[in-house]
């Protein structure tokens, strides 16, 4: 894979003159909320389109008690990143696919979804408003968190009367700032996860037919009792089963997981149970340009246990190494460091996203 250790080399060149940053400390950032200036609302009636939105200053929201979002769980969210490249340039990663995803998730749970045009273009309007918040080059990302939910009023069981698309933002470094961070140029290579396999809880209602297959907000709350006790007994995170045998890997709290043997690497398909991540859809792109097989199928609990190397994929932890895995009392540890497979995919993968690997494949968009 190309190195971009101190020799990124970008072919956009912005103008920065006279622009100022926020006075925050770049080198603390984690992933926890850093408000910003401002924030992107568009509402729509049931049966509408969304057609004219606004950005108006950061702050709290009005909502109704009876609100379809904090009664029946009608809504879903997505999340994307801009990043700064060495220029000065702001990149946004695949924005399109993000607008995609949400349409998908809001035709699931009977919203309005705004067009792929008026998503992307609410994006680039929102980065910029929040210009001075986007990390200087190295130091991390504006993660962008846009929300579609139900905020009309009703008491029956039905999509709401109206609703809200909502983006905000805020600066972020590392996913999991407890795990050491490397800090090389434009590389971050956060410390391997430990998983543990949790062997009674499901995710939400991923089973088939259920919406893990989509960004809904009630999807992930469910996980919380999982890790906390994961946590309170030493590991980074859990990775959930399939529902339906408990014999198959499906994915972790808040990533698609791929496992390496040799030459091919595995993950699960993705039908209808767990997150289509447009990280895990990159990186089986850039795996196979660097030559190894990926195969989208049923991943077993043996077949993950005699494996070379694990890694997952997600927008805020991007690509991170796991060290191991724990299923009922037998651990597994795997290839970690910059030989591992996954330290090659992310290099290009934050390469690209960073405008320092050149971008063949049009992922970037410039802001
Ligand atoms: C993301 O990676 O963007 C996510 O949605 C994870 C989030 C649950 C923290």
């Amino acid at each position: 894979p190309p190195s971009i250790l101190g020799n990124c080399k970008t072919v956009l060149k912005c103008n920065t003159a006279g622009e100022n940053y926020a006075d925050i400390n770049w080198d603390e950032l984690g992933f926890s909320l850093v408000p910003t200036d401002y924030m992107y609302v568009m509402k729509c009636a049931k049966g509408d389109k969304f057609s004219q939105g606004s950005i108006l200053p950061y702050g709290n929201l009005e909502i109704n008690p009876s609100a379809g979002i904090l009664n029946y769980g009608q809504g879903i969210f997505e999340g994307l990143k801009a990043h700064r490249t060495e220029d000065g340039c702001i990149l946004l990663f695949r924005p399109d696919e993000n607008a995609q995803r949400m349409k998908r998730s809001a035709d699931r749970l009977c919203m309005p979804s705004p067009s792929n045009d008026q998503f992307v273009n609410a994006v680039k309007q929102i980065v910029l408003a929040n210009k001075r918040w986007v990390p200087p080059s190295g130091k991390g990302s504006l993660y962008i968190r846009p929300l579609l939910m139900g905020t009309g009023a009703l008491l029956g069981l039905a999509p709401a009367p109206d609703y809200t698309f909502l983006i905000y933002c805020s600066p972020i470094g590392s996913y999991h700032k407890d795990k050491k961070r490397l800090i090389s140029s434009l590389l971050i290579i956060t410390g391997a996860l430990n998983l543990k396999v949790e062997d009674k809880l499901y995710k939400a209602i991923s089973g088939s037919g259920g919406t893990g297959g989509i960004k809904s907000v009630t999807n992930y709350a469910p996980v919380y009792t999982a890790i906390t006790d994961a946590k309170a007994n030493g590991f980074s995170d859990v990775l959930f089963l399939d529902s339906a045998t408990g014999k198959y890997i499906e994915e972790a709290s808040a990533c698609n997981v791929f496992v390496v043997k040799g030459n091919a690497s595995f993950t699960p398909a993705i039908d209808g149970t767990i997150l289509p991540g447009i990280m895990g859809k990159s990186i089986i792109e850039i795996a196979i340009d660097l030559g190894y097989r990926v195969l989208e199928r049923a991943v077993s609990v043996e077949e993950m246990l005699g494996a070379d190397e694990m890694f997952c994929t997600g927008t805020a932890m991007v690509v991170n190494s796991i060290a191991s895995v724990t299923y009922k009392k037998t651990r597994m540890d795997y290839k970690t460091g910059p030989e591992a497979l996954s330290a090659k995919l992310r290099t290009t993968l934050v390469g690209i996203q960073t405008g320092c690997v050149e971008d063949k494949k049009s992922w970037t968009v410039l802001v």
